[in-house]
């Protein structure tokens, strides 16, 4: 399995950390740069805590975090952080003038065969990529929050990103224990941020109607088809759901339900001001704890999850989910 002798992850945000914690809790040597000293200063602690959390969750061997977190390169420069990187991670905030600048900066700061990839959640590829000169070696490696536990990453190529890129890619994710989907053209959004956007829009809607509190509708999601779908996904799950006939039985049958409801759903595609207050007051009401104390349990409950499924799969790796 191929394995880069360095990462360089640009952006020490929510996502820039998590990435670092997880390639450190692999062992691997990583750079983090961010242009905001404070933001460093808050990452470094963060690093470690959350790298540290994973061997507290039973997630990595603290002998190999430990490595990782002694070869944690904390850089004053870009220059610095790309230094003898294999592969540079992009993880700056969601604006798409930003990242093409940082982006050109990269590429010519290192060498031809240095994997560059976006952590962008949606924007697509040849946006991204804008400044640069030679893509075949750019792409999308889109994580779910956080990085470091949730191990879909969605890999969108640019058009004239190389086959070798993508492969490369792939092992890199395997590598750290991800599983990376490659999509096979690019839309706004990508697959993953559709799908919530598509369910988040239905639960704000029917929160704002007053069909049902904040808690129970987040509630009604993680033990309703959530749950269904962690074990088998949307499509396996309704041809599970009418006996031997499958999904040919489970259409004729439902299909028209659905129909019906799909021509009610919500369609709006802003929130106004009004709602938008409405809505943060009510979660915030429904969710009084610490950020932090809630991410942690959080944080537990998606690694009991994730320990669960790795111990039911099939060891032949046969299962499709
Ligand atoms: N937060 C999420 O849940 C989530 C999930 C998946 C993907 N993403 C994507 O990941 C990316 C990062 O998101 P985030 O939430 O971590 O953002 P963030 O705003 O928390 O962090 C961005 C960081 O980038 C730094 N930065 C800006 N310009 C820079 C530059 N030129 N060089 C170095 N550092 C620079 C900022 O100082 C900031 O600390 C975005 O593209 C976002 O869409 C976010």
């Amino acid at each position: 399995m191929t394995i880069p002798r360095k990462v360089a992850v640009i952006g020490a945000g929510e996502i820039g950390v998590g990435w670092a914690a997880l390639c450190a809790s692999a062992g691997w040597p990583v750079a983090i740069f961010d242009l905001n000293p404070e933001t460093m200063d808050r990452a470094s602690n963060e690093i470690e805590r959350r790298t540290r959390a994973l061997v507290a969750l039973d997630r990595a061997p603290e002998s190999i975090v430990e490595r990782g977190l002694r070869e944690l390169v904390r850089a004053n420069f870009l220059s610095e952080a790309v230094q003898d990187a294999d592969w540079v991670i992009e993880a700056i905030q969601e604006d798409v003038t930003a990242k093409q600048k940082l982006l050109a900066g990269i590429e010519q700061a290192v060498g031809g065969d240095v994997l560059i990839s976006s952590s962008s959640s949606g924007l697509p590829p040849t946006e991204i990529f804008g400044r640069c000169r030679k893509l075949d070696r750019c792409l999308v490696t889109h994580p779910l929050n956080p990085p470091e536990l949730i191990p879909i990453v969605e890999i969108v190529p640019e058009s004239r990103t190389s086959a070798a890129s993508i492969s490369r890619a792939v092992e890199y994710l395997r590598a750290l224990g991800r599983f990376p989907i490659v999509l096979k053209k690019p839309i706004p959004g990508y697959v993953v941020g559709r799908v919530a956007a598509a369910v988040w829009r239905e639960c704000i809607d029917l929160v704002l109607q007053g069909v049902i509190s904040v808690d129970d509708m987040d509630r009604a999601v993680s033990l309703g088809p959530a749950l269904g779908w962690a074990a088998a996904g949307p499509h396996l799950t309704y041809h599970l759901a009418s006996g031997e006939g499958g999904i040919r039985y489970f259409t004729q049958r439902l299909l028209a339900s659905f129909e019906s409801w799909w021509r009610q759903l919500a369609h709006w595609s802003q929130l106004e001001p009004d709602q938008q207050r409405a809505l943060t007051q009510s979660i915030e009401k429904a969710y009084k704890g610490k950020i932090e104390f809630l991410r942690e349990a959080r944080d537990r409950r998606l690694s009991a999850i994730l320990r669960s499924l790795e111990q039911a799969r099939a060891p032949s790796g046969s299962e499709s989910c």
